[in-house]
């Protein structure tokens, strides 16, 4: 109990209370509830062996019962659990919030499971700090097949984030299937940073990662980033540039940005994204599509301010609403509902501050605080530093309520951490870079600043290494946590 991550609103021990799966455990749950508890009784056989079953209605003594009950817990991702010897009771008013309960059920049980694995006694309350607790992932400079997002999205939803923003085009590479333009995902997808093959998803496997994530209680955000970061579809569609010609398909090393852009001046750049964004929100039960719309530097500013006016009306005519890095902030007249994720490195922006006063709610993905593409400290040997190195006490300190003028907390919609890929060449690198800091990151998100606290977060860190291991998370063992073996 004293080692959560992120650290719940309360929770008080009751060592004497322990509570041990058996060989006679089971799940009980009713209707909406049976998904939450088959993923729990998953973890159980997978750990001890034995068969766990879920069983509907009400439990006898002896049992692990997952409750709904929307009186009991009021926020739809809150949760109460009690464990003692007899039983465990895990309430919530939402299957998210008894997913969140799980999780950290998961974390009272130890890091190495056996054929008795015992739930740490005693009782939790929690709930959530913020409602978007995100986490990005590049897959244009680098191409992570399904199975290895999959392994990602069950990384971070063990921690309680609840979206993960998948960067899916770039200069680098085109990763997914336009029916309807078909040569971005097969030529524009063909390759990756440093020349090798890529890769794609199609719309199946797509649509596939999305339920998936669904079942972790994860939405998945795409993004299209137009019309700047646009060398791949460029080079699969000549006409989509301002000269009528294809460049190469870019594959240099280094992290060379904004020197690409969508034709604005033309009308089948229109056609174009208004075939990509039906197609990409026909894929997407979320509410959200991301647009990219940063460092337009190749792009002139009067064809940028008319490209983000008429794709806009696009995306509301789908249904969806805008994100967009807060480079879209310098379009006048945007809808209250889109969102600008801030990814600079200052405290203060008037036209951050400006939206907020007209009512849009903000995503802060400061890049010195949270870009998990940034070195650990020099010794890291992958990863940038133009931000500053990033160690796990700068990502954890940091509160994005206070954190930048004229944005209260309650225009805070979340945080997100980007994981940019340009020299993470393997899936291990990913969690190399994401593992610890992702953890302190969804502290950041998820617990009241009231329990935020850097030498208690470090001993608790320290006991999430055996987890990793008992895993076999690639994770970077930071001198700054006394890791426990
Ligand atoms: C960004 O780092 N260009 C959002």
């Amino acid at each position: 109990m004293d080692t959560l991550i992120p650290a719940p609103v309360s929770a008080s021990p009751a060592p004497a209370e322990d509570f041990a799966v058996t060989a006679a455990t089971a799940v009980h749950a009713t209707d909406d509830a049976a998904p939450v508890a088959e993923h729990l009784a998953e973890v159980l056989r997978a750990g001890t062996g034995h068969p766990v079953p879920v069983l509907a209605g009400p439990a006898p003594g002896g049992a692990i019962a997952l409750v709904l009950d929307a009186a009991a817990v009021p926020h739809p991702e809150g949760y109460r659990l009690s464990v003692t010897s007899r039983s465990v009771t895990l309430t919530g008013s939402t299957p998210a919030g008894l997913f969140a309960g799980v999780q950290t059920l998961r974390q009272l049980l130890p890091a190495r499971a056996g054929t008795e694995w015992v739930v740490a006694g005693g009782e939790v309350r929690d709930q959530p700090r913020f409602a978007h607790r995100g986490a990005m992932l590049d897959v244009s400079r680098h191409f992570y097949t399904v199975a290895e997002v999959k392994r990602f999205i069950d990384q971070i939803a063990q921690y309680k984030l609840n979206v993960l923003h998948l960067h899916l085009t770039d200069d680098q590479g085109w990763r997914i299937e336009i029916r309807s333009w078909p040569r971005l995902a097969t030529h524009g997808g063909s390759t990756q940073v440093g020349g090798g093959t890529g890769g794609h998803y199609t719309q199946e496997e797509y649509r596939d990662l999305v339920a998936y994530a669904a079942s972790r209680h994860v939405t998945v955000i795409p993004e299209i980033d137009v019309p700047g970061h646009t060398t791949a579809a460029l080079a699969s569609y000549p006409e989509l540039n301002a000269d009528g010609v294809a460049p190469e398909l870019f594959t240099a090393r280094g992290n060379a940005t904004g020197f690409s852009s969508l034709a604005t001046g033309k009308e089948v750049t229109y056609r174009f994204v208004e075939d990509v964004l039906r197609e990409v929100a026909a894929l997407t039960p979320g509410e959200y599509l991301h647009l990219g719309t940063d460092e337009t530097h190749a792009t002139p500013e009067e064809g940028r301010l008319e490209f983000i006016d008429r794709v806009l009306p696009i995306v509301a005519r789908l249904g969806k609403s805008v994100i967009g890095w807060h480079e879209l902030l310098r379009s006048p007249g945007l809808p209250v509902s889109a969102v600008p994720q801030y990814w600079g490195r200052e405290s203060s922006d008037p036209l951050m501050a400006a939206a907020v006063a007209r009512g849009n709610r903000v995503l802060l993905s400061p890049a010195h605080k949270v870009y998990l593409d940034m070195k650990y400290d020099l010794s890291t040997p992958i990863g940038y530093k133009w931000a500053g190195c990033i160690d796990v006490a700068d990502i954890y300190d940091w509160d994005p309520g206070t954190y930048m003028d004229g944005v209260p907390e309650t225009a805070v919609l979340g945080v997100e951490g980007p994981l940019w890929s340009e020299t993470l060449t393997s899936y291990a690198d990913v969690e190399y870079m994401a593992f610890p800091r992702l953890a302190a990151l969804a502290e950041v998100t998820w617990s009241p600043w009231s329990t935020h606290d850097w030498p208690g977060f470090a001993a608790r860190l320290a006991a999430h290494g055996p987890r990793w291991e008992a895993q076999e998370v690639n994770f970077c063992r930071s001198p700054q946590i006394a890791w426990s073996t």
